[in-house]
Parts: C-alpha cells; sequence; structure tokens
C-alpha cells in the first residue's frame, strides 16, 4: 500500500524545460549587442531546441515558446561577478520563467544556471532598441495635410532617404504594440519599473517588444506596489510616488508609458532636457508637464499627459490606453 511518502519518492527527478546544455549555445562574443547591469548581451545561435513549446504550458502554468536552429541574444553573467549581482542575476531568470509567452515581450528562450557563467536566452530583435531606432531611422517623418505630403524636416525634396521616413501611423503602431505588452505584464500582477524607449526592442517588421526585465517585480494579491530603495533609477521616467517615496505601481509605469509616447511622438526626444534631477519632483509638484511637441495629435497629447495625473486613481489603465490607441491607429492616415 503506497503512502504520501513513498508516492514522493517515486516522483521523477524534475526537469527544468529552460535549462539547455551550454553547447547548444554558440556565443558570438564579437558581437555585442549592448551591455546588461551586470554583464555583456550578444548575439548567438541556439543550437537544436528548446524544451519548451509554444502550445504547452509549463509547470507554473505559463505559455512557452518554441525556439530551434534561430538567432539568439544571450545575456550574460561574467564569473567574476560577487554574489550579489549573481542573485539579482537569477532573480531576472526566475521572474521571467513566470512572467510567460506574450508577443509583445522579449521572450526568454533558455537559461543556463547549473554552470558558470550563466547565461539568459532570449528572442534577438534584429533593429536594436527603440531609441536609437526613433533617432536614427526616423530622420523624417511624414504627414499627410491638404497640400498633400509634408517632410518636417526642412531638407531638399532630393536629399531625402526615403527608407528613413517614418509615418504617424508606424509611430501609433509602436504605442499601440507596446501597451499591448504592458496591459499583459500588469494583469499578470507586474510591475516593469523601466518603461522607456531604450528598454524597447524593435525587431523584424519594425515590432515592438518589451524588453529588459531586470528591474520587473510581481506584487502580491494584497499589495498594489513594490517598495524599494537605491539602484540605478530613471528620474525622468518616473512618477512623483515613485520619486518621493520610492513606490512603484502599474499606475507608475503608466506615468513612464506617458513619457515613453513623448519619446515616440519626438522621435527620440529627451523628456524635460532643462530640467536638473533635483527640480524634476518639484516641477512636477507645482504641476508642471512637457509642452505638447508640434507635431503632435492633440487626441495623442491628451492621452500621454492623462498619464501624467497626480492622483493615481486617475491615470488610465492599460487597458484603457491600448483601447484608445488602437482607435486612434484606426483613424489615422
Ligand atoms: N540588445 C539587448 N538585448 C537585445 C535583443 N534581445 N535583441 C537585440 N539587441 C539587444
Amino acid at each position: 500500500k503506497k503512502n504520501a511518502a513513498n508516492q514522493y519518492h517515486e516522483m521523477p527527478k524534475r526537469v527544468d524545460i529552460w535549462e539547455i546544455d551550454r553547447r547548444n549555445v554558440d556565443v558570438y562574443t564579437n558581437k555585442k549587442l549592448g551591455s546588461g547591469a551586470f554583464g555583456a548581451v550578444y548575439l548567438g545561435k541556439l543550437i537544436g531546441k528548446t524544451l519548451a513549446s509554444h502550445d504547452a504550458t509549463s509547470p507554473l502554468g505559463v505559455n512557452l515558446m518554441r525556439a530551434e536552429n534561430c538567432e539568439v541574444a544571450i545575456k550574460t553573467l561574467p564569473e567574476s561577478a560577487d554574489e550579489e549581482s549573481k542573485r539579482e542575476f537569477l532573480r531576472e531568470i526566475s521572474l521571467m520563467k513566470s512572467i510567460g509567452y506574450h508577443e509583445r515581450l522579449v521572450n526568454m528562450l533558455a537559461c543556463v544556471t547549473e554552470s558558470e557563467p550563466c547565461l539568459l536566452v532570449v528572442e534577438y530583435c534584429s533593429e536594436g532598441d527603440l531609441l536609437e531606432f526613433l533617432r536614427k531611422r526616423c530622420k523624417y517623418m511624414m504627414k499627410l495635410d491638404e497640400q498633400g505630403v509634408n517632410y518636417t524636416a526642412p531638407v531638399e525634396e532630393n536629399d531625402i532617404d526615403f527608407t528613413m521616413i517614418v509615418t504617424m501611423k508606424q509611430l501609433y503602431m509602436f504605442a499601440v504594440q507596446i501597451s499591448y505588452g504592458l496591459e499583459y505584464l500588469s494583469q499578470k500582477g507586474f510591475v516593469h519599473r523601466d518603461v522607456a524607449a531604450r528598454n524597447v526592442l524593435v525587431g523584424e517588421g519594425s515590432s515592438c517588444k518589451i524588453g529588459d526585465f531586470g528591474l520587473c517585480r510581481q506584487i502580491g494579491k494584497d499589495e498594489e506596489c513594490y517598495k524599494s530603495r537605491g539602484g540605478r533609477l530613471p528620474l525622468k521616467w518616473m512618477s512623483p510616488e515613485a520619486i518621493r517615496d520610492y513606490e512603484f505601481s502599474t499606475k507608475s509605469d503608466v506615468w513612464a508609458f506617458g513619457v515613453l509616447m513623448f519619446e515616440i511622438i519626438t522621435l527620440g526626444g529627451c523628456p524635460y532636457p532643462e530640467w536638473r534631477a533635483a527640480e524634476v519632483l518639484p516641477n512636477l509638484e507645482k504641476g508642471e508637464r512637457m509642452p505638447q511637441p508640434d507635431n503632435c495629435p492633440d487626441e495623442i497629447y491628451s492621452l500621454m499627459n492623462s498619464c501624467w495625473n497626480m492622483d493615481t486613481t486617475r491615470r488610465p489603465d492599460f487597458s484603457l490606453i491600448r483601447q484608445r490607441m488602437a482607435t486612434l491607429l484606426e483613424d489615422v492616415t
């Protein structure tokens, strides 16, 4: 007769579907994509396929993504890293396992944590980060007005590199895609804490995905916010309550999304360029906000402004933002 203890002993050894053999990932150490908080991010190749499959669900009940012989981005933790960094890195990996697959996130594909150096393998986004993309690729903006085509850059027609033109519709697309990703994260109870154009990656066909989950935290059922002290904090993307009391919540992510909308519409502009760090909170408390950029339609400015409401309860949530953006996208020419 079996008892509970016996059943326990008969359980098969639990395999981590994310863990892969180091030989299954080829890290191109001469192709550095960027530097993370701890170590570098490299381009590389996944050899063979991961166990995780898109249509299966993991023991954590989330959707997974299957990858096979494809280019990937590999976050590394140098062997020289201290214990604190290693804990943080492993925390990011375990958090990404629990987030689950979503089209609008830079999804985790696999990891190597059973031996050092630790690796985190994520989807590769070939066009790099959104801030660079906006600044370098989108030199000119194309607007259709009563006179026909109107380029915002004061240049001669024949100087225009037509591959560098971005349309208003494309900018709206970016905002819609990002809001889908943030809607998913917020519904799962995650606070990203670093929503900004530099942390959005651009893949094939200019599709945006939310990346860098280094500061991301899960909040419990009863608490609405994550309180943290210290660390590198993105002041000009932070809400007043986040600056003042280190209170991070979906509502502070919404504030940051408003700043991200400003970055998109200004093709990579800097928020509050003339404000010094110490002036940010007092100015926001006085009610100062970024003015409406020249090319920014009223509806878009009104939406970003609502994200910057002092009263957290009066900021829209990501479902509303996503619905509103999707509606505005339908109407844009
Ligand atoms: N830089 C950092 N992460 C990246 C990724 N996943 N794809 C492309 N560039 C990156």
